[in-house]
């Protein structure tokens, strides 16, 4: 159910950034019931690895909650396709997370993230806590920024839908927006290369940064989830002067809040249950996992069918 919150609303959930709000009258990326959250699982999704950024952050944070995690290996990358599909794959994500009592979705794909800005795609849904990634990616740029220059990589869908702009200039239409599409970071990661010794992800990295690094800005906003796996590469080609904002780990953040202040967190007691669902073949989605998660998280890993 998607609601209009009203200001009370926002306080119950964590009071103070826009973004914790979760949930805002002419924006579709979020929504809480706030009196609705059992003790379920945090839903994830994302087109492939990407979403990992996101579930590193929330075991960092709620090592005590069972996390169902979704990446549509079989069809990454979303960010390339038409609106339509990327709605189409987004309803079948949804439709999954559906089925596994999660008490709050987390859609840890930029791509969807900005679809769900005009679409309603939890209309219909029994989910009604939900969180996109952009709009807590763009308050947690507008508070770090000092000199009003914000760079945006992402995929192809989020630039062409313009959603950061716009959600930037809605804080502050005076901030400078300078943004790129990083389409080719995507394929690297989902194959393994990410780090920062490793020559393609360099040359991509300065391909796609080189015009943003020129306009002098001073954050970044990685606004594709895959992108932060580059963080170390993005790092030492921005200059440490740069804040990097993960808007998977951004959200995590927020998740974090908004649970706590709901009384909504699973007790120290609990062991968590850590489930890795793939679209796509699970060995090489382990490797993956055990690359951007690290081997020691105990995790169940399976193929799955949309
Ligand atoms: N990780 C996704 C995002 O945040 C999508 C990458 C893709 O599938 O193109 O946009």
């Amino acid at each position: 159910m998607l609601k209009n919150l009203s200001v009370a609303d926002e306080k119950i959930l964590s009071g103070s950034l826009r973004s914790k709000l979760i949930g805002q009258t002419n924006i579709m990326e979020s929504s809480c019931d706030a009196l609705s959250l059992p003790k379920g699982s945090i839903g994830v999704f994302d087109s492939g690895v990407g979403g990992l950024t996101c579930v590193k952050e929330l075991i960092r944070l709620m090592p005590h909650e069972d996390i169902v995690y979704l990446g549509d290996t079989a069809r990454v990358p979303y960010g390339t396709r038409s609106r339509q599909t990327i709605v189409d794959y987004a309803r079948q994500d949804i439709h999954f997370m559906e089925k596994h009592n999660v008490k709050l979705l987390i859609v840890a794909c930029g791509t969807v993230s900005a679809v769900m800005q005009t679409e309603p795609l939890f209309k219909d849904s029994t989910i009604n806590c939900y969180s996109g990634v952009i709009i807590p990616a763009v308050d947690a740029a507008c508070e770090a920024t000092k000199n009003g220059k914000i760079g945006v990589i992402a995929t192809q869908a989020s630039i062409r839908s313009g959603c950061y702009e716009n959600e930037i200039h809605r804080i502050n239409p005076k901030i400078e927006v300078f943004s790129r599409a990083g389409t080719l970071l995507v394929p690297l990661a989902e194959s393994g290369y990410t780090s920062v010794d490793c020559e393609p992800a360099q040359f991509f990295v300065r391909e796609y940064l080189s015009d943003i690094k020129q306009k002098g800005v001073d954050t970044l906003i990685m606004g594709c989830t895959h992108y932060p796996l580059f963080e170390e590469a993005v790092g030492a080609f921005m200059g440490e002067s740069v804040t990097l904002i993960s808007p998977g780990a951004v959200t995590a953040a927020l998740a974090y809040d908004a649970l706590k202040a709901q009384n909504a967190l699973w007790s120290d007691e609990h062991k968590a249950k850590i489930e890795l669902y793939c679209t796509d073949s699970a060995e090489l989605f382990e490797e993956n996992v055990n690359r951007f998660l690290g081997c020691g998280i105990d995790a169940q890993i399976s193929q799955c069918r949309l």
